[in-house]
């Protein structure tokens, strides 16, 4: 089976200003979450989509989908995590717990706060998920990266041309990440800030997918004015 996972657990402290975190603000006609979603829903591969919000968003993000998505097939809703990872987690236990974890399953997470992913992108997190097992949505670095440990002065230039910024889907074999996961030391879990990261400190192969400019994550108030530019382009 092929599920979704829409990360939609977090706060939104950067975004500053207002209790509803940024994922539930209003882009062009309707909440970020909703864009998002949608993007899941038209894909006829996915089996189901789980969205994992804060508890006391659940109710607030059931009432958008019916709302908004009134086709909405095998959409749910559950609690996201502490962190990142354990909102990833959450949403294992429950493909675990309703469908049990065969060999060949996958899993596509997704920040809520990207809604501008493409049917490409996630046609190609399902190939290449399916194909070795894992695979991160990246686009090549634009700017000099500079690499400062003291935060006063540099400590290397690395070669630009081989960084990517990451942004997601990240997909992966869900047993592979299941196992993955089990098999961190609790000092390893804390500083794992990122699913693909849990690959590559175990030496497991992590496949890039080619993401797109557009593809941006709201972080802070000026994201989400250049998300409303972005929705005006498209719809041009
Ligand atoms: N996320 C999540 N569960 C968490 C933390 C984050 O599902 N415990 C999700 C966010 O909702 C967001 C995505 O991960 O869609 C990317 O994270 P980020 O932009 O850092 O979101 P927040 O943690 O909400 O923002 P901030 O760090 O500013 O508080």
């Amino acid at each position: 089976m092929i599920f979704a996972a829409i990360l939609a657990g977090g706060i939104g402290s950067r975004m500053g200003g207002t209790d509803t975190p940024k994922q539930f603000l209003t882009l062009g006609d309707k909440p970020v979450i909703v864009h998002t979603i949608e993007k899941f829903v038209i894909n006829s591969n996915i089996d189901q989509i789980i969205v994992l919000t804060p508890k006391n968003f659940i109710n607030h993000t059931n009432h958008l989908i019916e709302k908004y998505i009134p086709d909405y097939r095998d959409v749910v809703v559950i609690e996201g995590g502490q962190t990142r990872n354990d909102t990833i987690l959450n949403s294992i236990n429950y493909i675990k717990e309703n469908h049990g974890i065969d060999d060949e399953s996958i899993i596509i997470t997704h920040d809520s706060v990207r809604p501008f992913l493409t049917h490409r992108i996630i046609e190609d997190n399902i190939r290449a998920a399916k194909r070795y097992g894992a695979c991160d949505t990246v686009i090549p670095a634009t700017d000099t990266i500079v690499e400062s440990i003291n935060g006063t002065t540099i400590e290397s230039i690395p070669v630009r041309d081989y960084y990517y910024q990451g942004q997601t889907p990240q997909s992966f074999n869900i047993k592979k990440l299941f196992n993955l996961i089990n098999s961190l030391t609790e000092e390893e879990s804390n500083i794992l800030t990122d699913a693909c990261k849990i690959f590559t400190l175990k030496d497991e192969d992590v496949y890039l997918v080619e993401g797109e400019v557009t593809n941006i994550k709201i972080t802070y108030p000026y994201d989400l004015k250049l998300a409303n530019t972005i929705l005006e382009d498209i719809h041009d």
